[in-house]
């Protein structure tokens, strides 16, 4: 037991810039999609994709799935997705009725490229990465993939808000990227997504899905969604996405502290050509992370996650699209990841804490 404050593993920022700009919404009476959307669009376009456009949906799911709707995906496509991931991935590929495939992970939580190749069949439609914790998968392995087999390839960049690959960010490599704006996440509208693409004619089939098909009212083009951010949404947002640059150095620095000094768990690596934001901060803990996590939590009042516990293809909702499927890492995972915090709000004080705290009880397991 300690007297100290409670370290939570994740902490929302919200404060009064994001009041005021929510109060000047409610204020103005135009409290559904306007101009705040799109000038929301427009600054994460220039602040996290280098210029790259995007389209802004009402979550990170909706980005992804009105995304593979817009690329064409459908019955009979299979699209390769990791299993090691939030269900949203698999969810989106079943949604517009395609198979998701699972794949194994790599050393670094993201799609393994051996696994990948070895997944291909001639119904595979694409390949769908998932910048896992905040480190990009291996797009030049991916890429190479889809090339080679001629299929498209999509980015789930709900954790990795200006992660880079080879010094250019996640979002602009595949046919198009899926963002998330949940409350845990680097940046939030409280909830909201956003499909970024440099292919003019997916955005505007995923501007006309988001509004029931319409571009010009009541000329409804297709079968649409009610997918739409409001601006009291990207009000927040457009608060956010400036502080997102100096938040996120901030968990980088806090990780470089946490690799730097931890020897209780195994601290994550980050591939040379990636720059890794740190959504989460994911160590492996080899015996009875169940038990480490209580020790952290109830002697050290540190908190702590695990993403994921049950793997894409062993979930109720997803088993039967992966019958006999094994993938030996991405159980080992499932059993081993520990989030610990990294979040800008800790202080060194919370960081020496956290070491002092994974080395006690990494030494005591050991
Ligand atoms: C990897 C991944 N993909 C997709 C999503 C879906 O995003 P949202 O919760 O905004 O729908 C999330 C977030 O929760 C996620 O972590």
């Amino acid at each position: 037991m300690t007297d100290k404050e409670f370290i939570p593993a994740a902490k929302p920022i919200v404060g009064d810039d994001e009041r005021k700009a929510v109060d000047a919404v409610l204020a103005s009476g135009m409290i559904a999609q306007g101009p705040r959307v799109e000038e929301f669009e427009q600054k994460f376009s220039e602040i996290a994709l280098g210029g790259v456009p995007g389209v802004a949906v009402n979550s990170g799911t909706s980005a992804l799935h009105l995304g593979l709707l817009a690329a064409g995906v459908g019955p009979g496509d299979e699209v390769i997705v990791p299993s090691f991931t939030f269900a949203a991935t698999g969810n989106s590929v079943a949604a517009v009725g395609a198979t998701p495939v699972f794949a194994d992970v790599d050393e670094y939580f993201c799609l393994d490229p051996v696994d990948v190749k070895n997944r291909v069949t001639e119904k595979t439609k694409g390949i769908m990465p998932v910048h896992l914790y905040g480190h990009p998968a291996n797009i030049d392995e991916l890429q190479a993939i889809a090339d080679e087999n001629n299929l498209l390839l999509f980015e789930d960049c709900a954790q990795a808000h200006l992660a880079t690959w080879g010094g250019k960010p996640v979002g602009t490599f595949g046919l198009f990227g899926g963002f998330s704006f949940y409350p845990t996440k680097n940046m939030t509208t409280a909830e909201g997504g956003l499909v970024s693409s440099g292919d003019d004619e997916l955005r505007r089939n995923v501007r006309l899905l988001r509004n029931q098909g319409m571009e010009v009212r009541y000329q409804n083009e297709l079968v649409g969604f009610n997918n739409r951010m409001t601006d009291v949404h990207a009000a927040i947002g457009l608060v956010q996405i400036e502080k997102l640059p100096g938040w996120t150095a901030t968990r980088q620095k806090n990780a470089e502290f946490l690799s730097a000094n931890i020897t209780g768990a195994v601290t994550p690596k980050v591939h040379e050509k990636a720059t890794h934001v740190y959504h989460q901060y994911t160590v492996l803990v080899e015996d009875d992370r169940d038990g480490f996590q209580k020790a952290l939590n109830d002697e050290y009042g540190i908190g702590s996650g695990v993403y994921y516990p049950v793997p894409n293809h062993r979930l109720p909702s997803l088993a039967h699209f992966a019958e006999g499927v094994e993938l030996p890492r991405t159980e080992q995972y499932a059993k081993q990841c520990l989030s610990l915090p990294v979040h800008p709000s800790l202080s060194q004080d919370d960081l020496e804490r956290i070491v002092e705290a994974v080395n006690a009880v990494g030494k005591a397991g050991a």
